[in-house]
């Protein structure tokens, strides 16, 4: 049988038919097929609704130096922010108010969050807004500072393996970090009652197909609530600046795959697909894709915020954002809706050019 039809029958392959797959990328009538296969899923489970998370990026200070990444610890050229409380809360406010009922706290590991801040914040977050989902994405952690931000209110975690191949772990990250204690991380996350995200990189440096089988059976076995790809996107300040990105092919292809692997993970269209492709959100939702995760980040930060060269979304406004992604998403049929699933009010999109979605310059 071919290795799609198989993955179709029994949601998950062996790392060979995994590998077999792979080989099958930029093949029409398998991408079709999956995608196929991938969006009958999601319509099943999740109809054409797309949920929203509001992203808080609010500290580019790293103390890590993952090689790939642009605001690792080690490059002296990244002007570096960290949002105060307040500001955090302001982002908060502003999301609120456009509908967004998840905020996603993200951040470099930064040694001055530390947990007693964090849990402040997450608690005043939490007192401010009962109603909504709180996300945590700060890396790294002690069992115990999980435990304490979980008791002080976080819901979730999102925590991208970036590689469950040991070998290619060491080619994008330096010697202090490892794998197996970044799994034990997802593995703490789940057992403290977190909705934990997992997920890496297409095409990053060095990445085999064999590889990503191995990204596909970690995946399986873990059974994360939310799965985050996108493709690599060389950062100038970084060994791998002259290295060519990963395709948006290829995450196509993944994201589909990944559908049918765990059919009801939330799966985001990330900023990186949007990033290589102006329509590469929309693309991926019609792989499989379900979610979107908008920048509610202040607009004087954003472009500091760069993990990669030419991020998108970086002078806009939060309700932009909003605007731009619920009329892109509706354009190729689906509602953007809040954390319950209603749908959530329209915005209009605030940006200059009246009709954003149908001029796709960013
Ligand atoms: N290209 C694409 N994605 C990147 N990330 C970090 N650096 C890059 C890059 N150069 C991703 C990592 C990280 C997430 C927050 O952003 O997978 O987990
Ligand atoms: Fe940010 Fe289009 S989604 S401006």
């Amino acid at each position: 049988m071919r290795p799609e039809e198989k993955l179709i029958q029994n949601h998950e392959l062996t790392r060979m038919e995994y590998r077999e797959l792979f080989d099958k990328v930029g093949d029409k009538e398998t991408t079709e097929r999956l995608a196929e296969e991938a969006v009958r899923l999601r319509k099943r489970y999740y109809g054409t609704k797309v949920y929203t998370r509001g992203l808080i990026e609010f500290t580019n200070y790293c103390k890590n130096n993952c090689y790939y990444c642009g605001i690792r610890g080690g490059n002296k050229n990244a002007i570096r922010y960290r949002l105060t409380k307040k500001e955090i809360l302001d982002c908060c406010e502003n999301g609120y108010e456009l509908g967004f009922r998840t905020f996603v706290l993200q951040g470099g590991e930064d040694p001055y969050f530390t947990d007693d801040r964090m849990v402040e914040i997450i608690q005043e977050i939490k007192k401010q807004y009962p109603d909504c989902a709180l996300t945590l994405s700060i890396g790294e952690k002690s069992y115990e500072s999980y435990r304490r931000y979980r008791e002080a209110g976080a819901d979730r975690y999102l925590l991208r393996h970036e590689t469950a191949s040991d070998a290619h772990y060491r080619m994008l990250h330096p010697e202090n970090m490892s794998l197996a204690n970044r799994k034990q991380c997802l593995y703490d996350l789940k057992s403290l009652g977190y909705q934990v995200g997992a997920g890496f990189m297409v095409g990053s440096p060095g990445q085999t197909n064999a590889d990503l089988a191995e990204d596909m059976i970690f995946l399986k076995e873990l059974e994360p609530q939310m799965v985050g790809i996108g493709p690599f996107i060389p950062h100038h300040d970084t060994r791998f600046a002259s290295e060519p990105a990963g395709s948006v092919e290829k995450t196509l292809f993944l994201l589909s795959v990944i559908r049918i692997l765990l059919p009801k993970v939330l799966l985001p269209a990330t900023t990186a697909l949007g990033t290589m492709d102006p329509q590469g959100r929309e693309k991926g939702l019609a792989a499989g894709a379900n979610v979107v995760m908008p920048n509610l980040s202040p607009v004087k930060n954003r472009k500091q915020y760069e993990l990669y060269d030419n991020k998108i979304c970086t002078g806009e406004e939060a309700a932009e954002c909003r605007g731009c992604l619920s009329k892109r998403v509706a354009s190729v049929g689906y509602q953007l809706v809040n954390e319950r699933g209603d749908a959530a009010e329209y915005i209009r999109c605030f940006r200059r050019k009246p009709d954003c979605q149908s001029v796709p310059d960013h």
